[in-house]
């Protein structure tokens, strides 16, 4: 008798993605939103760039993906005495001889397939004007011959955004991220208690990716067709942008639609729906200060009202267990109470692949709740 084997998943390399999401979200601590737009950019073939304080943990995630990734590699950390050589690689002496200017790319980032470059903003003007080339047409200059790079992804972080007066440069480099992100510091409390007393949070991965698997999953990932509501919800989304004042480019907007088929992708769905346009949020606007808010809000207006209402439950559970002191049974009970109240909320809503996960917190911080103000007793 043949050995019984499992049938084989139609979708192994989602699998894979999937596995990776949770492993990442679960190691770091209140991140899931990075993590799934630094996916999202590998399974669309975009850059991603994160925007956060020093310390919040963006080098670690995104060290992280890039270890996941079985593909050749390049970190830089760029400070503004970096040069040329030590990111595009150093002038072959031999060509010299020759009287060709040549460069020496092995282990440099004309030659990797995934990047990090940290503190971006940095670069010289020379390595700016290569590095744009780099990654939107994804081709090298080397003596005179257009050279095509296997770059798949770049990560880049920094502290700040570049200031609206930087040069068109700098603005050139930030359009060339179609996923840009501010990442804020922990803000709940159960968070903070994870990151003080859990002594190790480097995600540990039970896989690797190989640049054929992520090339199959471009595939899949545009073969993702849109339904028609979906489709109608982007145009109003545009719309209600432009009605703001908000016209990303055509670049930007074309882009939106590979990038919202690979967060579809990503959560595993076999169509686009309206709730997977809430990636768009970090694509559809260009300068950073008051546009992502606005972007984002109309985007959840018309295409997530669920999910926008589970990050308002979200966060009046937090303020609900920020202001409460267990030890004081009176006030224990009026914030069990409230959470009571919160949690039928939750439960009338549905729609939305956050909200199950919500629920599972809720219930979670009232047992702590309960359990802490019995051991009060
Ligand atoms: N959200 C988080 N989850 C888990 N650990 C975190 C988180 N934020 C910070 N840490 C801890 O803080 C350390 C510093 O994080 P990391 O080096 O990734 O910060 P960063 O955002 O890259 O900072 P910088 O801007 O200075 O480069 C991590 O190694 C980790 O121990
Ligand atoms: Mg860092």
């Amino acid at each position: 008798m043949k050995p019984y084997r499992p049938p084989s998943d139609p979708h192994p390399i989602r699998e894979k993605f999937a596995g990776t999401r949770k492993e990442l979200s679960s190691s770091l601590i209140e991140r899931d939103d990075e993590v799934d737009l630094v996916l999202t950019a590998l399974l669309s073939n975009e850059h991603v760039l994160l925007v956060g304080p020093p310390g919040c943990g963006k080098s670690l995630l995104l060290d992280a993906v890039m270890n996941w990734m079985s593909a050749r590699r390049f970190s830089i950390l760029l400070t503004k005495f970096t040069c040329v050589e030590e990111v595009m690689g150093p002038v072959s002496l031999t060509a010299l001889k020759a009287d060709r200017y040549r460069r020496v790319t092995t282990g440099r980032l004309p030659e990797a397939e995934v990047c990090f470059i940290d503190e971006i903003w940095k670069a010289s003007s020379a390595i700016l004007n290569t590095l744009l080339k780099v990654l939107n047409e994804r081709v090298f200059e080397n003596d005179g011959e257009a050279v095509r790079v296997p770059l798949k992804l770049c990560v880049s972080a920094s502290n700040e955004w570049p200031s609206p007066d930087s040069g068109k440069e700098l603005t050139a480099l930030l359009d060339r991220f179609l996923f840009r992100k501010a990442v804020r510091p922990i803000s709940s409390q159960v968070g903070r208690q994870r990151l003080l007393w859990h002594r190790d949070h480097v995600p540990k991965l039970s896989t690797t990716i190989t640049t054929t698997e992520i090339e199959q999953a471009h595939r899949e990932v545009n073969a993702v067709p849109w339904s028609k509501e979906a489709k109608d919800a982007l145009e109003t989304i545009l719309r209600e942008l432009s009605r703001e004042g908000i016209v990303p480019g055509d670049r930007r907007q074309f882009k939106s639609v590979t990038a919202v088929q690979a967060f579809a992708y990503l959560n595993g769905a076999d169509e686009v729906q309206p709730e997977h346009l809430e990636v768009a949020q970090h694509c559809l606007w260009d300068t950073p200060d008051e546009q992502p808010q606005k972007v984002a809000q109309v985007i959840a207006k018309v295409a997530n009202p669920a999910g926008m209402r589970v990050t308002q439950l979200l966060l009046e559970v937090e303020s609900v267990l920020a202001t409460t002191d267990v030890r004081n049974l009176a006030e224990a009970a009026k914030a069990a109470a409230k959470l009571g109240e919160i949690e039928k909320q939750l439960a009338a809503l549905s729609g939305n692949g956050r909200i199950e996960k919500a629920r599972l917190y809720l219930r979670d911080q009232l047992k702590k709740l309960k359990l802490a103000s019995i051991e009060a007793v």
